[in-house]
């Protein structure tokens, strides 16, 4: 192992100097920079969670980067309030307010066939909506919502929206996953944690493991529209989010914990198209490849896989993962009702 790469694999396993501002700090002096392998001024750019903390915080980079910035969160008045402050960050940037609740398949329907009707071609799509339930509850639609937030309307949104990523010709989507994730196993056998005592902080890591997962899964299934699929971790990142759903941690971590923009830095390097598809890799932080399990063994296999992509195929009308066609045509999610 050569020194770089030791020193990085220190402070990941250390957990507290390489999720913390340490970790970026030092790293930052050896990542890859320059360049990037595409430009994203003048294209679309949605990011789901872009009101708030760290998705704001790529919201302003990529208008920075001249890109049409969309930004989605369950509230208009929240999402106009986010939008006057990156107008006066970004002065001149093009960037406009979405209205969606991604917990809510209904809302993603209603969502994904206006954009589209709008947006011709969108060249990155970021999942960064994100949530902790303190109890466990569940959706209109009847699914538990770390679940429905994280997995479901993410999965859904991902497959309604193929079309105008295809239309690109080299879009990325990244799912803002967490360190947590490293914390579970693939629940296949209970994705809506139903079957034993809920725990807000498990629920969180069982999702956002499912997301690395899927992350994964979408990548093999959307290659043939060379739309690319990452999952990335930010670290520790103080945010209007830490402040409500974890405030002991960020009271404890404060010294050390980033600031959102040190959260963004890798959503926004993956967004801009640098090449991750050579290596093979799809998890990622601080603009290096990280292993998806904390210990040698995979965290899950290829059938617990397919059984959490059927689940959620069922529950969204996506196709099956045995289907080896997710159809570009999307009006069978669009219409499809929500299971019982
Ligand atoms: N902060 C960290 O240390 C950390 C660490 C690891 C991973 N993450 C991940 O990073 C992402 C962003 O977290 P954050 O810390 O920046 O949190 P945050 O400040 O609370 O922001 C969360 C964002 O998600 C949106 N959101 C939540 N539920 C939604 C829903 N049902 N529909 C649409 N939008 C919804 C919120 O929008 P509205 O409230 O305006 O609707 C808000 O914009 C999350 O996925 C989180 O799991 C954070």
């Amino acid at each position: 192992m050569n020194p770089i790469d030791a020193v990085d694999w220190l402070l990941d396993k250390s957990i507290v100097l390489g999720y913390s501002r340490v970790g970026y700090a030092v790293r930052r002096l050896w990542w890859p920079t320059g360049a990037t392998s595409r430009q994203i001024a003048g294209r679309h750019v949605l990011i789901t969670g872009g009101t708030s903390g760290i998705g704001k915080a790529t919201a302003l980079e990529c208008a920075k980067a001249g890109a049409v910035v969309h930004i989605l969160g369950r509230s208009m008045e929240r999402a106009l309030q986010a939008k006057d402050d990156l107008d006066r960050q970004a002065p001149g940037a093009d960037i406009r307010v979405e209205e969606c609740d991604v917990s809510s398949l209904a809302d993603v329907r209603r969502f994904a066939e206006d954009f589209t009707a709008r947006v011709p071609a969108l060249t990155a799509l970021v999942h960064d909506a994100g949530t902790m339930a303190k109890e466990r509850t569940v959706t209109a639609e009847g699914h538990e919502v770390t679940f429905a937030t994280h997995v479901l309307g993410p999965f859904l949104l991902t497959h309604l929206l193929r079309p105008v990523l295809a239309a690109d010709g080299g879009a990325r989507v990244v799912f803002v996953s967490s360190g947590g994730m490293y914390g579970s196993k693939l629940r296949d056998d209970d994705p809506e944690y139903a079957e034993s005592r809920y725990r807000g902080t498990t629920a969180y890591a069982r999702t956002k493991r499912m997301q690395v997962v899927l992350a994964e899964l979408w990548n093999e299934r959307l290659r043939d529209d060379e739309i690319v699929v990452d999952s990335m971790h930010p670290g520790w990142v103080d945010t209007p989010g830490v402040q409500t759903f974890l405030p002991v941690f960020r009271a404890l971590s404060r010294p050390i914990i980033r600031p959102p923009s040190q959260g963004a830095d890798t959503i926004v390097w993956l967004a801009c198209g640098h090449d991750t598809e050579g290596t093979g890799a799809r998890f990622w932080h601080d603009r290096r490849a990280r292993s998806t399990s904390w210990g040698p063994r995979p965290a899950d296999t290829p059938p617990q896989r397919a059984r959490l992509w059927d689940y959620c195929a069922a529950a969204t009308g996506v196709g099956t993962w045995s289907d080896s066609r997710v159809s570009l045509d999307s009006s069978a999610a669009l219409q499809h009702g929500s299971p019982s």
